[in-house]
């Protein structure tokens, strides 16, 4: 059996992208990323989802490497946004009988992006595909990560092709399923996928959770990432722990700093917790990090210091654009402690204090000023900060 033919009938036809340098134009791919998209093949074929058009000759050529010359009867569209639908119009132009499948929502998008409205079977939630020897049934799970997602289940393979949800920024090294592939690579890329693409959505997840949960689930076929097999349990408990927005003991420390003072209060307050033997810390000077890792780590960990300077009688903008991405996405709870400086008039504090008060997040102790310069005095105010931290780990 070719490394493609994850089961019986059902091959892998995605590809990777390991070109493109920012997801949504927006999120960074050091690892790359992956397209993922399937063939059921019964007596009828189904593909599941498309490519990113510019990979769209590749999507053709690893359909025709699996199924030959045969015609392709349906495709299913799970999700709509454009790395998994971009290429629906080429494959409309290569199988011109194929029925687009999907719901509602779907076919009127499709007709929006594409201008495609004939030659489409519309489902509701529950209804089933007979391919002959192989069974598909769709299931709304709305918001993960669009309005029109939905899942397909194989019962008689217990597969679930499931979108976007489970999947994780990462392309394949060759191998396909987690059993093929150095899962440990993946495990930051899933996280940090979940807080930039679904991040949003925590309740939706949950709720699609719940679905999942009813089924006797043997493979997960996700849109990006691995084909989930052996590590389906942690998995799930991952996008379990993102979508309930619980953090795992650990500290952010986010700042900003013009001239490097307020750099020096970030470096002081990690070093006072480490001496505490909190951790781990992670420490992100914004004007340099990666957005998308400091997000991962706000959404993996349940404490975050947050400093910077006032500028322009407000909070410097790399601060203030940590704080927009947060609130977007509504984390509910973080342990919170910021730190701030101002030349003559302060208000980076007063501002991160609207922050917390805003977000109801639970506020660790008085937060840290400091007028001008770093100095030595500004060391017992970093350490009260740093005890605070300790003291909620202590659970005093
Ligand atoms: Fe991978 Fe929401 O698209």
């Amino acid at each position: 059996m070719a490394i493609t033919e994850i089961l019986p009938g059902i091959h892998y036809v995605g590809v990777n992208d390991r070109t493109t340098t920012r997801f949504e134009a927006l999120w960074s791919l050091p690892m790359g990323v992956s397209y993922n998209a399937y063939l059921v093949a019964g007596e009828k074929i189904a593909l599941i989802d498309t490519v990113e058009e510019s990979f769209g000759s590749r999507l053709e050529a690893n359909i025709r490497e699996a199924i030959g010359e045969r015609e392709i009867d349906y495709l299913v569209v799970n999700h709509m946004e454009p790395d998994h639908s971009s290429s629906i119009a080429a494959l409309r132009r290569i199988y011109p009988d194929i029925e687009i499948v999907g719901n509602a929502k779907t076919l009127q998008m499709i007709e929006g992006f594409y201008g495609i409205a004939g030659g489409t079977v519309e489902v509701k939630e529950g209804d089933t595909l007979d391919l002959g020897g192989k069974t598909l049934s769709f299931h709304m799970i709305p918001m993960v990560h669009w309005p029109e997602t939905m899942v397909t289940w194989c019962a008689g393979d217990r597969t679930l092709f499931s979108g976007d949800a489970f999947g994780t920024f990462g392309a394949l090294d060759g191998g396909i399923t987690d059993s093929q592939v150095e899962t440990d690579r993946y495990w930051d890329e899933m996280r940090r996928y979940y807080a930039c693409i679904v991040g949003k959505y925590g309740g939706p997840v949950q709720k699609a959770l719940q679905k999942v949960r009813t089924l006797p689930v043997g493979t997960i076929c996700s849109t990006h990432g691995p084909v989930w097999q052996r590590q389906i349990a942690k998995v799930l408990d991952i996008y379990d722990r993102l979508s309930r927005y619980e953090g795992e003991p650990g500290v952010v420390v986010a700042y900003a700093s013009m001239y490097g003072n307020t750099e020096q209060m970030a470096e002081r307050i990690a070093r006072e917790l480490a001496s505490r033997e909190v951790g781990p810390i992670r420490v992100y000077n914004l004007s340099y990090a990666d957005p998308s890792v400091v997000l991962r780590d706000v959404f993996r960990f349940d404490t975050l210091i947050v400093g910077g300077p006032t500028y322009n009688g407000n909070l410097f903008p790399p601060v203030a654009e940590l704080l927009d991405r947060i609130a977007a996405r509504g984390i509910p709870r973080r342990r919170f402690g910021w730190f701030g400086s101002f030349c003559w008039a302060g208000a980076s504090v007063r501002l991160l204090a609207e922050f917390a008060q805003k977000m109801k997040w639970e506020p660790l102790c008085d937060p840290v000023e400091m007028k001008q310069g770093y100095s030595h005095e500004m060391c017992d105010p970093c350490a009260t900060l740093a005890e605070a931290v300790a003291g909620c780990r202590c659970g005093k």
